[in-house]
């Protein structure tokens, strides 16, 4: 499309509606040489403001076909790349083809990206690196004194999540921008998207996902990039980021065939500290995962979602009445137990970036109930051999069904120190509407044990009157950004805890593991029964006392052939003694190990076939894709060193 059209263009989309922007903004654009100020009297968004008394304010401002309409009678000759997809059954399979990728003769021009801006209201963000500051090969962001900030900072999550792309576990981007003092570095977009939509509204959403699917673009979608496989990157790539959509409004009677009562209604991009402040200030309370800064309505939820109340109230999928979602044809649905019952079912344990974009989330809540939280450590030493060490851990083990049927959920971890040494860390033991003697009394028989054993612990303990202190108080922000790590994780069956042989199996597997250097991080923890749960979260949920997370541990002069080396330690060593006391059981896929053999039983369990059928019902062009995401055996990324898998590739079928 030459200039002169795209004057056309822009000119007859001035002439839209301007009544939906409520963002002021002064940019510019050229038109045939000549700069016109976009701001809100001027710029078109497309989007037709609907009415309804259920949408958050985001949720009114949507693409519409009379929206689509007036741009095919203006002659906008690309109209079609924004187009709904009403067909897609038609659609052959063998017709799937490489996403394009920038360079290639199909992929959209700079003034297609331009029109596509300007039908968003300006919400396009081309990629630029994080910490490009810190390059000279970036000269327009070149900057020392933000490079350190960054640099002070990238361990931080709250950075990353308010950046457009970055992610926080870099290893699957690539690691091909990281902090540097040295400027002379190379600093490429590796894994991240070449450009991100800051959406704020439905109709945004729905344009990039059109867009997306009809230039045959790579789609993803960032909310927090909390993602530990790099789910929310994507080389080369358009990116609808959440993160804005933080709306959040109180339903006092919601009303449907199957619940009654108080509920919220929350924006994909809420995180846990907010949702978790609203609950109090409400004076009720919300299931929320333990992270400060997690999505609660993005990737965590579609994950199934475990929390400090799950052993109480089963997981965070299980607390989904409703969602607001676009789907791969970009249309704007109701999913319940109502409407569009399957892709509800599907949304809830089904995965991120899989079935469409979430915009809000309707949750069930509880009353305030007051909790209990007791911390405490201890470690071999002098008067500690490593064998009484591993007793005192032992006796912990005895407990795991006691304690999770009493509604407890604990946060511990087992290292090794040093030769022969080790320390246990409860941080912490979590005890919802739970007094301060009932924590006592319930953990007194293992505390006799450990003092039998001789030894000494100094719990700390307190009582809280409410969720939101407790959690504040007990889980500090986490520690992100490193690419020294890398985890997998089991769902251990309470059936192995059915006798003492089958326990001390499952035992001997984890101390083995510990001994030979893997950090254990670990859960007890189970999904509380609860008459909400039909939906895809894996069935090893509804199974499980414990779930374990070992991680291997590298340095930062590690190579990649030794990353991966580790890696494949992690994986088919370690993680296979564990699998082999735990047949048939599963992994938590959104702390797992992106490399888990069998992933599709292992994330998924029965539910695959299901969830793999409904994933060729609603999105037969494979418009979103996510690495272990359900169908992604379809597809690779081409360019990647076996066993150290990035994003950072054009995404090819199979
Ligand atoms: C520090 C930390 C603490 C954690 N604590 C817990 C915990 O207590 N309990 C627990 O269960 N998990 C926990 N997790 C794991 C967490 O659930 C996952 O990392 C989850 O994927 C994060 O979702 P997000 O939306 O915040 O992140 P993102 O990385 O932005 O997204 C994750 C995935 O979901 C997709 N996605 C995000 N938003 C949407 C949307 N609106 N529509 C469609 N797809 C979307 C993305 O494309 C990506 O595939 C933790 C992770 C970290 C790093
Ligand atoms: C942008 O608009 C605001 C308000 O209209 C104005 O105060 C500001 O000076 C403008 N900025 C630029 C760079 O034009
Ligand atoms: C918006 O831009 C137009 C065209 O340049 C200008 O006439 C108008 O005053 C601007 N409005 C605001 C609110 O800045
Ligand atoms: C279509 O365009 C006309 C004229 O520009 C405008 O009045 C109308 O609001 C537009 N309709 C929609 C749905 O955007
Ligand atoms: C946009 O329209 C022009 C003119 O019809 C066409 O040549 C071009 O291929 C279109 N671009 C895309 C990305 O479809
Ligand atoms: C859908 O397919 C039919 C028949 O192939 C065709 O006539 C129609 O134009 C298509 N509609 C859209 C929106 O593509
Ligand atoms: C960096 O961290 C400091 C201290 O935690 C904080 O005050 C600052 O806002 C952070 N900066 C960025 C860019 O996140
Ligand atoms: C994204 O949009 C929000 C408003 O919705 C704005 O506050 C924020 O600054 C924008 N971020 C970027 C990087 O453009
Ligand atoms: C170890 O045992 C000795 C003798 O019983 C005691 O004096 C000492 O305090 C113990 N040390 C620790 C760390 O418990
Ligand atoms: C909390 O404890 C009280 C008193 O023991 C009990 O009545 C109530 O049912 C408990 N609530 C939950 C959600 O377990
Ligand atoms: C112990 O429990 C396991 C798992 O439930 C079972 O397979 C095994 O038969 C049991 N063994 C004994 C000795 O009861
Ligand atoms: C399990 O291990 C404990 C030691 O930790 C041992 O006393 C017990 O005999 C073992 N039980 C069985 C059935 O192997
Ligand atoms: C990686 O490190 C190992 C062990 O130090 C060394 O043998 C190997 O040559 C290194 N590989 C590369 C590619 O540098």
């Amino acid at each position: 499309m030459g200039i002169s059209s795209y004057a056309r263009v822009a000119a007859s989309l001035l002439a839209l509606s301007t009544s939906v922007i409520s963002q002021s903004t002064n940019a510019t654009i050229n038109v045939d040489g000549e700069a016109v100020a976009v701001n809100a009297s001027t710029l078109s968004s497309a989007a037709a403001v609907v009415s309804d008394a259920g949408l958050l304010p985001s949720e009114t401002l949507q693409l519409t076909d009379a929206v689509l309409a007036n741009l095919t009678a203006v002659e906008l000759q690309n109209a079609s790349l924004f187009s709904f997809d009403d067909n897609a059954t038609t659609f052959d399979k063998r017709s799937l083809s490489c996403k394009v990728f920038p360079g290639d003769r199909a992929y959209p021009s700079t003034v297609v990206w331009r029109i596509f801006d300007l039908l968003l209201g300006n919400r396009l963000i081309k990629t630029v690196p994080l910490a490009a500051p810190c390059y000279s090969a970036w000269p327009a962001e070149t900057n020392a004194a933000l490079c350190t900030t960054i640099t002070n900072n990238w361990t931080d999550s709250y950075m990353h999540e308010a950046d457009p792309t970055s992610i926080m576990w870099p290893l699957y981007q690539g690691r091909t921008c990281m902090p540097t003092d040295d400027p002379s570095d190379t600093c490429t977009l590796g894994g991240y998207p070449s450009y991100a939509v800051n959406v704020s509204n439905v109709a945004q959403i729905q344009l990039a996902v059109n867009f997306a699917r009809n230039a045959n673009l790579r789609l993803v979608v960032k909310n927090t990039g909390h993602d530990f496989n790099g789910k929310s990157a994507g080389a080369g790539a358009l990116s609808i980021w959440t993160h804005h959509l933080n709306e959040i409004t109180y339903i006092p009677s919601y009303s449907s065939a199957s619940y009654s009562g108080k509920a919220v209604k929350m924006g994909a991009g809420v995180r846990a500290f907010e949702i978790y402040a609203a609950a109090r200030d409400l004076g009720v309370t919300v299931v929320g995962g333990e992270g400060r800064t997690v999505g609660v309505a993005g990737g965590f939820l579609a994950g199934g979602g475990h929390s400090p109340l799950s052993s109480l109230y089963g997981m965070a999928a299980d607390q989904a009445l409703s969602i607001e979602v676009v789907t791969p044809d970009g249309r704007f649905v109701t999913a319940s137990l109502e409407k569009n019952s399957d892709l509800f079912w599907a949304l809830r344990g089904g995965g991120g970036s899989t079935f469409g974009v979430v915009v809000s989330v309707t949750v069930r809540v509880f009353p305030v109930i007051p909790v209990t939280v007791m911390t405490f450590s201890f470690a071999t030493s002098d008067n500690v051999t490593s064998t009484t060490f591993w007793e005192g851990v032992r006796a912990y083990f005895d407990y795991f069904v006691t304690y999770t049927d009493a509604g407890i959920y604990a946060y511990f971890s087992t290292f090794l120190t040093g030769v022969d040494s080790y320390s246990f860390g409860m941080a912490p033991f979590f005890a919802p509407n739970k007094t301060i003697a009932e924590v006592e009394e319930l953990t007194a028989p293992w505390f006799a044990r450990l003092a039998a054993l001789g030894i000494t612990i100094t719990p700390v303990v307190n009582q809280y009157d409410d969720y939101y202190s407790a959690w504040w108080a007990n889980f500090p922000l986490e520690t992100v950004g490193i690419t020294t790590i890398k985890t997998a994780s089991r769902l251990f069956p309470k059936s192995n805890w059915a006798n003492d042989t089958s326990l001390n199996a499952t035992f001997d597997a984890i101390k083995t593991t510990v001994e030979l250097g893997g950090s254990f991080l670990a859960f007890n923890i189970k999904a509380a029964d609860n008459d909400n749960n039909d939906n895809s979260v894996n069935p090893a949920w509804r199974e499980t006392c414990l779930h374990a997370i070992l991680a291997t541990v590298w340095t930062a002069t590690t190579n990649d052939t030794e990353i991966i080396a580790a890696s494949e330690t992690l994986t088919y060593d370690w993680m296979q003694k564990w699998r082999d006391v735990s047949p048939g059981a599963g992994a938590y896929m959104s702390e797992a190990d992106i490399a888990e053999p069998d992933f599709q039983q292992a994330f998924y369990g029965t539910n695959y076939d299901r969830l793999y059928a409904l994933k060729q019902q609603y999105d037969p062009k494979s418009l979103f894709y996510a690495p272990t995401g359900v169908g992604s055996e379809n597809w690779y990324i081409t360019g990647q060193l076996t066993g150290l898998p990035t994003q950072n590739g054009r995404l090819c079928p199979v």
